[in-house]
């Protein structure tokens, strides 16, 4: 089985995120709960982007030793000193430098020609890689790029030292059949690929993150990026928690391991939430409140006969303690007497029969029915003569 490489930007990209800013305390607190997740690279920060972040950064390289820290850089002699600085305590330093390819963002941001962003490229690769062990070079706006300039470009920044070629679809542009052709076109195309990882770097602005890091990971990626929750520019990055997830249950058809702790993943998710403020929707997969509750009436039968009826992800996987069966309008006999029994009432069929039309009469006026109104009911009823 292949292993995937997962490397968590929650702390940079994340921490992009319209409204989020981490103090160097939280920060560390993030990283040490990312590194029990079982990452095998993190992203603390952006060193050269402020006095702060450099300080988090450095705290976090030589306080973490289980994985490998990392910090951004733009293709600056200035950024990779201060990285360098920031990130020489680190168990096994890594620098990520990133320099866009895309005709867009040449001519409109960098200003530069093709073959300048080459030699910029190149230069700061090969400056890096004095000091670095391991450069991660990362071709922003990949997927709006000239394909063949890529391959041009990838080539020389392997031959200047790189390690790890990132290719990020930054804006969240791509769809998943064209990431992967784009993956196998790089691979089938530079002839020094096999001497660096390839990794995935996929934005949600279509909603296409995960599947789109999926599908790199079908045609040669061997390290994927992301964040927890899902949080970051815009739209956020690709969820860690889902890509984990889904290579799990689906082993059937990705042949991969990664070395998550998949226990880790409430935890991980629960701290990043309360730490950046960014609230979990109900709905998100894996973490969201309501991803393991059942409010229907038929969804509740069949989960307390068989959970594998509705349920493809069992809740302790993921370090939640059970699923929820939620009382509302559309729930049943079966579930209502279930959840009698665990509140501590053993009523017989006459009484269940009036407590359940009490609940059914109240779910007509609130939408989620709580054990305190179920209590109150049930208290009611039994006491009646
Ligand atoms: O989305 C992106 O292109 C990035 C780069 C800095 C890798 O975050
Ligand atoms: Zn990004």
């Amino acid at each position: 089985m292949a292993r995937v490489k997962v490397f968590d930007t929650t702390l940079r990209d994340g921490e992009q995120s319209a409204g989020v800013n981490l103090n160097r305390l939280e920060k560390l607190e993030i990283a040490k709960q990312l590194e029990r997740f079982g990452v095998d690279v993190m992203e603390a920060g952006f060193p050269a982007s402020s006095q702060e972040d450099f300080e988090a950064v450095k705290e976090i390289a030589e306080t973490v030793r289980g994985c490998s820290v990392t910090g951004l850089a733009r293709a600056h002699h200035r950024d990779i000193d201060i990285a360098w600085e920031a990130l020489k305590g680190g168990a096994e330093p890594r620098i990520h430098i990133f320099l866009a390819t895309s005709p867009i963002h040449m001519t409109h941001k960098l200003k530069k020609t093709p073959e300048e962003v080459v030699e910029t490229a190149v230069e700061a690769v090969a400056y890096a890689k004095e000091k670095f062990p391991f450069v991660q070079w990362s071709a922003e706006d990949a997927c709006r790029s000239d394909l063949d300039f890529l391959v041009h470009i990838i080539e020389k920044v392997i031959d200047a030292g790189a390690t790890v070629i990132n290719l990020p679809d930054t804006v969240g542009y791509t769809t998943p059949d064209e990431y992967g052709r784009m993956f196998r076109y790089v691979r089938e195309h530079v002839p020094n690929i096999d001497q660096v990882i390839l990794s995935a770097h996929c934005h949600d602005d279509l909603g296409m993150a995960v599947s789109n890091s999926l599908s790199a990971i079908e045609h040669g990626a061997r390290q994927i990026e992301g964040t927890i929750n899902g949080i970051g520019e815009r739209a956020g990055n690709a969820a860690l928690e889902e890509i984990g997830v889904a290579l799990q249950i689906r082993k059937d058809r990705y042949d991969f391991q990664t070395n998550l702790v998949l226990k880790e993943i409430k935890r991980t998710s629960d701290l990043v939430s309360r730490l950046t403020g960014m609230m979990v929707p109900g709905n998100k997969a894996v973490v969201g409140r309501n991803a393991f509750a059942h409010e229907s009436g038929i969804h509740q039968d069949g989960v307390l006969k068989e959970a594998t009826t509705y349920e493809i992800i069992t809740p302790s996987m993921v370090g939640i303690d059970s699923n929820r069966m939620v009382l509302g309008k559309h729930s049943g006999r079966h579930a209502f007497k279930d959840k009698a029994k665990e509140l501590g009432f053993d009523l017989n069929e006459s009484k269940l029969k009036e407590a359940f039309e009490s609940f059914k009469n109240l779910t007509g006026k609130k939408k989620e029915v709580t054990d305190e109104d179920l209590f109150a009911i049930l208290t009611d009823t039994q006491t009646e003569r």
